[in-house]
């Protein structure tokens, strides 16, 4: 629904013949375009640019940035993807020209710094994740999934064994089934117990020689920490299968725990929730993906390696590999903030960075759990999952209210409905970087707005542009062309 007036779009500003571009008059003798470039490369009406002033256009993209939710000027407590705040170094170090302006096909010997930095990163990625190889090559957490189980399949096969089947708690982010489904297997579905745990019967009767991986998200999405995943791996190995860790939430383990000492066979990171990347969303972000040395054979190619004489090169001499997954190194800018992020941190950084997200996640919840009982109760990790269930029916206040109405209080909404093993769900995820004084001013407000009239919040946000889309119409037809005249 929209409430205040809609900035124009600069197709709508545009007045024919308004610029500011000031050029000098070109020196270059005037020849017809085509006779330039060949007939078949012109496009026969040229594109229907808008034509604006300087001053208009920085308006117009200023004002623009206004109306956005962002770290750098909300908190942002989202829960599961999570993008917490990157330090503005990592940012500027990325951006350093000896790294961003380099040429992906430029000669190895002249690319010499960026390779060594990505082969170290592969190295301190396999260390944090007590692993053996690295790849940087996914875009994404979600393409790290695919990648991984790509590798999988391709070592079973290898093996001449055809498993069929990846098992996956019913807790589990929607796109481990969609990547179980993309690499060719069958997703099967575990419970979880009343703890929010594995249901350990469960697994035990669906485990077997059709098993392929089981994908576990440790801590799960509702924040807990499941201790039964040495037992996991070890029935797991017994038949054959591999223990993928989706390693969305490393945040809450790093440096405490090594995912291939609980028995992890490979896994991804989340670059966006863990080493200040901006997030992928599926996209230009990061998820590389490490896996344990009988795996690795398998890895996108090509991987960074070191010669002998201690120079870098591409290594794309590996014929068992599953080939490319994304053009040149993946995505550098992503990958070079992660390397900036866990150099500054260091070992006992990166130690405190997981102390400090699970502690701020239980103060947090302390302050909050009357009010917003949390769904399966204990201390919890590095999120924890409230339920408005009570709320709705006491108050006719929902979930969805909640969160829109967090907007108005100049905080990002938490992520709601999700995970689905929850009613009335509202996730949340201070992250390690916020102060005290920022959660309890979090919490204040969301034990104020149960006493808001609940017919208001039904229309919450009343602060921004647009209240409430049609989220199915926004999703299945969204509208993402400006067509003249609409
Ligand atoms: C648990 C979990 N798994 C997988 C993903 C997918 O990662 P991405 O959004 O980078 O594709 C996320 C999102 O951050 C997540 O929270």
């Amino acid at each position: 629904m929209y409430k205040l007036d809609q900035p124009p779009l600069l197709f709508e500003s545009s007045r024919p013949g308004r610029s500011t571009a000031i050029l000098p008059d070109s020196d270059v003798p005037d020849r017809p375009l085509d006779a330039i470039l060949p007939g078949a490369h012109l496009a026969s009406n040229a594109p229907p640019l808008p034509e604006l002033a300087e001053l208009d256009v920085v308006r117009h993209y200023t004002n623009l940035s206004t109306l956005n939710m962002a770290i750098d000027a909300n908190f942002y407590p989202l829960g599961s993807c999570t993008m917490k705040y990157n330090p503005k170094r990592n940012e500027r170090l990325a951006g350093l020209p000896g790294f961003a302006s380099q040429h992906p096909y430029q000669e190895e010997s002249t690319l010499q710094g960026l390779l060594q930095l990505l082969f170290e990163l592969q190295e301190m990625l396999a260390e944090i994740a007590g692993l053996h190889a690295v790849s940087l090559q996914p875009a994404a957490g979600a393409q790290g999934e695919l990648t991984a189980l790509l590798v999988a399949a391709a070592y079973f096969k290898d093996r001449g064994d055809r498993r069929t089947q990846i098992l996956i708690p019913d807790s589990a982010h929607g796109t481990n089934p969609a990547s179980a489904h993309l690499a060719g297997f069958e997703a099967v579905t575990i419970k979880s117990d009343a703890r929010g745990l594995v249901d350990l019967a469960d697994f035990r009767s669906k485990l077997s020689d059709e098993t392929a991986v089981f994908m576990m998200t440790n801590p799960n999405t509702v924040g807990l920490f499941d201790p039964q995943i040495g037992t996991i791996a070890q029935l797991l190995h017994e038949r054959g299968g591999l223990l993928y860790l989706d390693g969305a939430n490393m945040n809450a383990i790093l440096g405490i725990v090594r995912p291939g000492d609980m028995g992890v066979d490979l896994m991804h990171y989340n670059p966006h929730k863990t080493f200040s990347g901006p997030h992928g969303g599926g996209g230009p972000g990061a998820g590389p993906i490490a896996v344990r040395d009988f795996l690795a054979p398998f890895l996108p190619a090509p991987i960074v390696a070191r010669s002998d004489d201690g120079t870098y090169r591409l290594d794309a001499d590996r014929p068992k590999s599953i080939g490319r997954v994304r053009s040149f190194f993946g995505n550098t800018g992503v990958l070079f903030r992660a390397y900036c992020y866990i150099r500054s941190q260091g070992p006992d950084g990166l130690k405190s960075v997981a102390e400090h997200a699970v502690l701020n996640a239980n103060y947090l919840m302390q302050l909050v759990k009357d009010l917003y009982p949390v769904h399966y109760p204990g201390r919890c990790m590095h999120e924890f999952v409230a339920s408005a269930r009570s709320i709705a029916r006491e108050k006719g206040i929902r979930a969805m209210d909640i969160a829109k109405a967090l907007i108005d209080h100049n905080f990002h909404a938490p992520t709601v409905y999700f995970p689905l093993i929850v009613p009335e769900a509202i996730m949340i995820e201070p992250t390690e970087t916020e102060s005290r004084e920022t959660l309890e001013q979090f919490a204040r407000v969301l034990r104020s707005i149960v006493d808001e009239n609940p017919a208001t919040l039904h229309d919450a946000p009343h602060t921004t542009p647009i209240s409430r889309p049609d989220e199915v119409k926004a999703t299945k037809t969204p509208v993402l062309k400006w067509q003249p005249g609409n």
